[in-house]
């Protein structure tokens, strides 16, 4: 494994240890709301400390982008750059149903090179590298090769916090449940991503994520042969928060039925982003 893959499988690990070791006294915990049913515990803090500790002794020069301490390090200058969410799937954890996960990124020259999503309930250690393809503990992934949408399982997350784009995702929503097999709400996009590169969704897609939710799942499923892009087929997932990704067949026929319920406001979402990123190239 390469060496800076393996210090973030140690730190992703070690974060494991801190949020199953939590689970176990789950009413001792100090929780306190961030927002809309935005909660956080001292275990995403804990778990967070402990990974950018691990990587800090490493790499001192590297940036990181983390959910609960923000930026740090010179993001514009760095040539690294890595993304954690240290626990994915906080309510999940909360309420002791055990679907959450520890996933980091790391972007060089702001390409995501590396990827970790590490499931501390049952072990599965989901890594990627950038033209090293992506595994399962030590089993290559590839995404799924059903061509037909009516046997696909299909993942998505249904909004919750921000409720901006309802209309729009229950729209989709209804258009996609009687073309598909099922459709899943787990409750942690980086174990849903993983999944799809796993072969074990066929299609997923969310609007509203945050960089740390997305930026390790991503590779993983670049490497294992899917494809991901925003909901209008652009590559600014990353900063404009919607996300679709499936294997290439399906994928396009999510693609076909999602674009006419998109809303101005999603469409504003996208154009913005689009602006930042500054690219114009489809879904990779
Ligand atoms: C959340 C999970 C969830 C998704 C939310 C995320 P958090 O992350 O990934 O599946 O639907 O949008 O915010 O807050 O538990 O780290
Ligand atoms: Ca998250
Ligand atoms: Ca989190």
């Amino acid at each position: 494994m390469h060496p800076m893959l393996n210090i973030a499988v140690k730190a992703a690990r070690r974060a494991g240890d801190i949020i199953v070791q939590a689970s176990r006294n789950l009413d001792l915990l100090s929780i306190s709301k961030k927002s809309h049913s935005d909660f956080v515990s001292e275990v995403d803090r804990a778990a967070e400390d402990a990974i950018i500790r691990i990587l800090r002794e490493s790499f001192p020069d590297h940036a990181i982008l983390a959910e609960e301490s923000g930026a740090s390090g010179d993001a514009r200058n760095a040539e690294f750059q890595w993304i954690i969410d240290p626990l994915d799937g906080t309510t999940n954890f909360l309420h002791g149903f055990p679907q959450y996960s520890v996933s980091i990124a790391l972007k060089h020259k702001d390409i995501l090179s590396k990827a970790v999503v590490y499931n501390p309930n049952n072990n599965e250690l989901f890594t990627a590298s950038k033209g090293g393809g992506a595994y399962l503990n030590n089993q290559r992934l590839r995404v799924s090769k059903r061509i037909r949408l009516e046997d696909c399982l299909i993942g998505t997350g249904i909004p919750f916090r921000d409720l901006t784009h309802m209309d729009a995702y229950l729209n989709i929503f209804k258009d996609i449940i009687p073309r598909v097999a099922g459709i899943r709400r787990p409750g942690s996009a980086a174990l849903d991503l993983s999944y799809v590169a796993a072969g074990r969704y066929d299609g997923f897609w969310e609007i509203g994520l945050a960089p740390w939710d997305m930026a390790a799942g991503v590779l993983m499923i670049k490497e294992a042969g899917g494809l991901v892009s925003d909901l209008e087929g652009d590559d600014t997932y990353l900063e404009s928060g919607q996300i679709l990704t499936g294997n290439p067949k399906i994928f396009s026929q999510l693609l076909q039925i999602i674009t006419p319920h998109l809303t101005e406001t999603l469409k504003a979402n996208h154009r913005s982003a689009k602006k930042i990123t500054g690219r114009k190239s489809k879904a990779t």
